[in-house]
Parts: C-alpha cells; sequence; structure tokens
C-alpha cells in the first residue's frame, strides 16, 4: 500500500477507499458488483493535459486530441471527451455509429483498421470522416472504387508501419515489419504516388502507431523521425502532408511504476516535430488509455477464501469475462481492498468463477480479507469494459460515472435475458 500509485480522482481517508467524494464502499453496497466506476474528473483532467500541449501559449492549436475509442467505448464517456472538444480514433462501423450516438461529429474522426469492409468505407463516406487511415493497397483501392461510386473524393492518410521496436507486450506492439499492421516503411512513398494518381482520394496525411502501454518517449521519436524523413521526400515530389498522425501508446502506471506526464510527453514530441522544421503540420494524437485507463475501477466481492496445499485462493465475482487483460496479456492491476482492517495478512491468488485456470485478476497478492469484503481494481478504465465478453453467460457488468457527490450509472447490468434473446429454438419439426 505505502508505494502504491493513487490515480487521480481517487483517495485514501480513514481507511476507506474513495472516488471523489464517495466511498467505493457505499457504491458497491447500493449498486452491486461486479461493477466498474469512473471518475469524470480524472477523465477530464487528463484530456486537460494532453490539451495543455496541444495549444500554443497565444491559443493557436499545433495538436489535437483523436481519443482511441476502443479503449472505452461507453457513450457517457465518448460524450464527454467530444464536449471536451476531442476528435475520435475509430476502428469500426460499430464505433462510428457509437459516435454518433453519443453526439461525437464525425468529421472529428480518423478511421483506423486493417480490415475495413465495403460497408464501413461506404458508412464512413456517407457520414464524412476526416480521414481513412489505410493499410494497405487493397484497401486503397477499394476505398478509391466506392468513393468513386457514391461521387465522393475520401480523404486519406496511409499508415506507416516504421520498423521500431516499442519495447512493450508482443501482442500490443504494432510498428514492426512483422507485425500486420500498416504499409511497409520501404513501399510507402509509392504507394502515395499511387495514390495521388487515384480520382477519388485526397491525401491529407500521414500516420502511425507502433503499439501500447509504452513507457519511453525514445521509440516515439524514432518512428517520428522517420516519418519526417518520408514527409520531406513527399514534399519533394509535390505531395503535400497536411497533419501528422503519431497514433497512441503513452502508457499508465498500475501501480507501483511512477505514472508519465501526459504533458511533458506530448511537449516532447510536439517540440521535436517543430525543432525538425514541421511545425506547419498539425499533429494528432490518437490517446486510448492515458485518458481512461487510470480514471476507472473495477469492483469485486469476496465469495469464498480457499485455502489449498499449494496456495491461497481469493475467489472472487468478477472474473476474465469483465477484465480480460491479466488473463490476455499476463496484466498486473493493482488490487485493494475497498476497506482497510487490521487483519493478518495472506497471499492470495485473485481468481474468479469463471472455468479456465486462465481466469485471474492477480497473482500473489498480499491481502487483508474477510468473505464478503470488496476489492477494487484499479486502473481498469482502458480495455476493461471495452473488452468484456459473456464467456460462461456472465451478464456485462454495470458502469457507474462519478462526478462529485453524484453518481450516474452509464451502463446497466445486463440482464441474463439479455444475453439469448437474439438466439431462437430449432423449430419442432426439425428436432
Ligand atoms: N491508435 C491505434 C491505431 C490503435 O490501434 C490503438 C490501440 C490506439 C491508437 C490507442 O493506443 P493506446 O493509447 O490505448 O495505447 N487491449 C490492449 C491494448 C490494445 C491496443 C490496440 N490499439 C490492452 O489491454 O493492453
Amino acid at each position: 500500500m505505502s508505494n502504491l500509485f493513487i490515480p487521480n480522482g481517487f483517495s485514501v481517508r480513514d481507511n476507506e477507499w474513495f472516488i471523489e467524494e464517495l466511498s467505493l464502499s457505499s457504491l458497491a453496497k447500493e449498486y452491486g458488483t461486479p461493477c466498474f466506476v469512473y471518475s469524470r474528473v480524472a477523465l477530464t483532467e487528463a484530456f486537460k493535459q494532453y490539451e495543455s500541449a496541444c495549444l500554443r501559449a497565444d491559443g493557436s492549436r499545433r495538436a489535437r486530441v483523436h481519443f482511441a475509442m476502443k479503449a472505452n467505448s461507453n457513450l457517457a464517456i465518448l460524450n464527454l471527451f467530444a464536449k471536451l472538444g476531442a476528435g475520435f480514433d475509430l476502428v469500426s462501423g460499430g464505433e462510428l455509429e457509437r459516435v454518433i450516438a453519443a453526439g461525437g461529429n464525425p468529421h472529428d474522426c480518423v478511421f483506423s483498421g486493417v480490415g475495413k469492409s465495403a460497408k464501413e468505407i461506404t458508412q464512413a463516406l456517407l457520414a464524412g470522416v476526416k480521414c481513412f487511415n489505410v493499410e494497405s493497397i487493397p484497401e486503397l483501392t477499394r476505398i478509391n472504387e466506392i468513393a468513386h461510386s457514391l461521387g465522393k473524393v475520401a480523404p486519406i492518410s496511409l499508415r506507416v508501419n516504421p520498423d521500431v521496436d516499442a519495447k512493450t507486450h508482443p501482442y500490443i506492439s504494432t510498428g514492426l515489419k512483422d507485425n500486420k499492421f500498416g504499409i511497409a516503411y520501404e513501399a510507402v512513398l509509392s504507394t502515395y504516388q499511387t495514390a495521388h494518381q487515384m480520382s477519388n482520394c485526397k491525401i491529407v496525411g500521414i500516420d502511425c502507431h507502433i503499439g501500447s502501454q509504452i513507457l519511453e518517449i525514445e521509440p516515439f521519436i524514432e518512428s517520428i523521425d522517420r516519418i519526417l524523413a518520408l514527409i520531406a521526400d513527399l514534399n519533394k515530389r509535390n505531395i503535400p502532408i497536411e497533419h501528422l498522425d503519431i497514433g497512441g501508446g503513452l502508457g499508465i502506471s498500475y501501480g507501483h511504476e511512477a505514472s508519465p506526464d501526459i504533458t511533458l510527453f506530448a511537449n516532447t514530441l510536439l517540440n521535436h516535430i517543430e525543432q525538425q522544421g514541421f511545425g506547419h503540420l498539425e499533429v494528432v494524437f490518437e490517446p486510448g488509455r492515458s485518458l481512461v485507463g487510470n480514471a476507472g475501477v473495477l469492483l469485486t466481492q469476496i465469495e469464498y477464501l480457499k485455502p489449498t496445499p499449494a496456495k491461497n485462493f481469493c475467489i472472487v465475482d468478477a472474473a476474465m469475462n469483465d477484465l480480460m487483460r491479466p488473463a490476455m496479456y499476463d496484466a498486473y492491476h493493482a488490487i485493494v481492498p475497498v476497506t482497510l482492517k487490521d487483519l493478518p495478512e495472506v497471499s492470495y491468488d485473485v481468481v474468479g468463477p469463471v472455468c479456465e485456470t486462465g481466469d485471474w485478476l492477480g497473482k500473489n497478492r498480499t491481502l487483508k480479507v474477510l468473505p464478503q469484503d470488496v476489492l477494487a481494481i484499479l486502473s481498469a478504465g482502458a480495455y476493461g469494459s471495452s473488452m468484456a465478453s459473456n464467456y460462461n453467460t456472465r451478464p456485462k457488468a454495470l458502469e457507474l460515472m462519478i462526478d462529485g457527490e453524484n453518481t450516474y450509472v452509464i451502463r446497466e447490468r445486463e440482464s441474463v435475458r439479455d444475453l439469448f434473446t437474439h438466439e431462437r429454438l430449432l423449430p419442432t419439426k426439425a428436432v
């Protein structure tokens, strides 16, 4: 506990964990568990930290934030960011529909992803997205053809695969040449020349995204430098670039590491781009995790404490279907009892009820707990609810937004009935 990083919006007072003005134990009691709880202050402050780097002293703008909504696509969170002035990075037609339902503007959206379907491209062209972040020549050709058939011109950017090692988990590393993402560095210039010839594509930008949960600045600088070299070459060939989208990827503290300073990170990159003589470009950031990750926790109640000859298990009512990250990436999330009690310390593996050995949320955690106590799994605001599933026919968790002393239900708890409402029995004669 002593060296635990306590995220913005959270505090510990009189042995109780608080989110803004409310105790986590009172929220668990009133709304039940498992339950995601987000702090409006923390979301807003993270966004403002980016904004303070994006705005120059004279108030003019040198960069824009497009929230990578895959990190958390709850409508209330999208709506909050839209009101704060964010654009969005989206990766499916479904995400585009969410932005619109949340009151966001498609003109402020970039559309990323390696597998855009014809239907999604049509939908995005009709909605008028700011830009397609194109990942291959076949995709470029498809976009051009669809734009032609609709009598539209598609704004495009090519996603560069800069072949840079982001030094993060292999599953969330995207900028290496054997990853499926982007256009190979050596092929980028010729692909721009191809795009330049296309009647229904307009080149507006260049983009990259090298990975996620990156805690060092060097991989970002390395990939930016490689891209700036491409922009210089494109300029010589009379192919002007308006915006440089440097992707997302900034990591957060998951408990014990220092939390990177968002403003410092963004300023360092923006200053570097200016120093290299590219200050005229509009820069785009696509942060996901660093905007929402530390703003949310997952509350879960202990069902059983199960000692075995080999280990002690703390069996809770949240599981891998609510928070996939430990099972999928071996990810660490700090876990704390929401009420600190004077009990003996015991080391537990914190596990869920799902029938998989991989269903764990924390290993070898020293906790002072009793059955029925509530735990908070910290830093669960990013890639928590958005990656949740219904495995084992488990309804998705309720989600709450806290604003000072006010609590808003931003996603109702699913009912079991919701889970099979789209399923049908075979007709009697077929069975
Ligand atoms: N832009 C693009 C094109 C992306 O693919 C991503 C994330 C982002 C931006 C935002 O990256 P961030 O700022 O959140 O690092 N599920 C994994 C993370 C997958 C990230 C996928 N792409 C996890 O839970 O760690």
